[in-house]
């Protein structure tokens, strides 16, 4: 049987929609809108696009939204002194400093200069020891996002045994936590994995996140598993088209005819990512408030 598909881009638009109606009670009863900083540095086509997408979806979301552009040579102490400044607006609640930045930045200094409390991607060390621990602070959007997919899907995953490909510390990690808080059997997988397909063979859950074009293929999936796909990946332009199509890390067409039900690409994660961006900020605009 074909896999149901996980429809990310809908569950998406539902939950800006509601963010949107709760940041505009957020507005009537503080006098002020909630309001999110992103830095950009540099001019990467990708994070201009992705910029560009937050800067409207939170301006749709009845928030305030205050764009930094930065040059690609920018001094690092620039840039510091750029979040420091943000820290201290009181009509700034969340920052989020757009990633990669420029080889000569160092990215995690950066990351750690931005206030926790304000930290709405997750990435600093006080709110990523925060969900190890099992505290409430604030979780890396695109692992929540999956998060909200799963649960929407299965309802309770006690028991599940879960696969996480990839150990970044904005998905794979953070990914594994708050599945292992769902009370799931977690694997953590990774390129020095022996024998990937037989790890993936024994998840009820797979969850790709290695930026690898179609990576996981139809046989390394139990039947009727769930699958989550973060990959986004541009496969080669085809004779005479300008762009190639867009993958993700799990070979779709494959997979679907094994899986239960799976996230398309584009469509099924991506847009999660905007989403719960806006639900943490409204999330800091509540705690700033307070
Ligand atoms: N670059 C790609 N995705 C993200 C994200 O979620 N947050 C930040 N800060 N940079 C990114």
């Amino acid at each position: 049987m074909a896999a149901a598909i996980i429809d990310g881009k809908a569950f998406a638009a539902t939950l800006r929609e509601r963010v949107g109606d709760l940041a505009a009670r957020f507005a009537a009863a503080a006098g002020r809108k909630a309001g999110l900083a992103v830095v950009l540095v540099g001019d990467d086509a990708a994070s201009q696009v992705y910029v560009r997408s937050k800067n409207k979806a939170t301006l749709a979301a009845n928030m305030e939204s205050f764009e930094h552009r930065l040059p690609a040579d920018a001094a690092e102490a620039d840039l510091l002194a750029l979040v420091e400044q943000l820290n201290g607006d009181d009509t700034v609640d969340g920052i989020l400093v757009q990633l990669p930045l420029p080889d000569h930045l160092d990215e995690q200094a950066v990351i750690a200069a931005i206030s926790p409390d304000k930290d709405v991607d997750g990435f600093h060390v006080a709110n990523a020891g925060r969900l190890a621990v099992g505290q409430s602070g604030f979780v890396p959007c695109t692992p929540l996002g999956c998060m909200m997919l799963l649960t929407d899907r299965l309802g309770d995953l006690s028991g599940l045994e879960a696969v996480v490909i990839g150990r970044s510390n904005i998905v794979g990690k953070p990914m594994a936590q708050l599945l292992l808080d769902a009370n799931a059997t977690v694997t953590i997988a990774h390129s020095r994995t022996r024998d990937l397909p037989a790890v993936v063979r024994r998840a009820d859950i797979v969850v790709a996140a290695v930026g690898r074009a179609e990576m996981v293929k139809a046989d390394w999936l139990k039947d009727g598993a769930t699958v989550i796909d973060v990959g986004i990946n541009r496969l080669p332009p085809a004779d005479g088209a300008e762009k190639g199509r867009l993958v993700g890390d799990v070979d779709y067409a494959g997979a679907s005819s094994v899986a239960g039900a799976i996230t398309p690409v584009p469509g099924g994660v991506g847009p999660m990512t905007i989403a719960v961006l806006l639900r943490n900020t409204l999330v800091a605009a509540h705690r700033n408030a307070g």
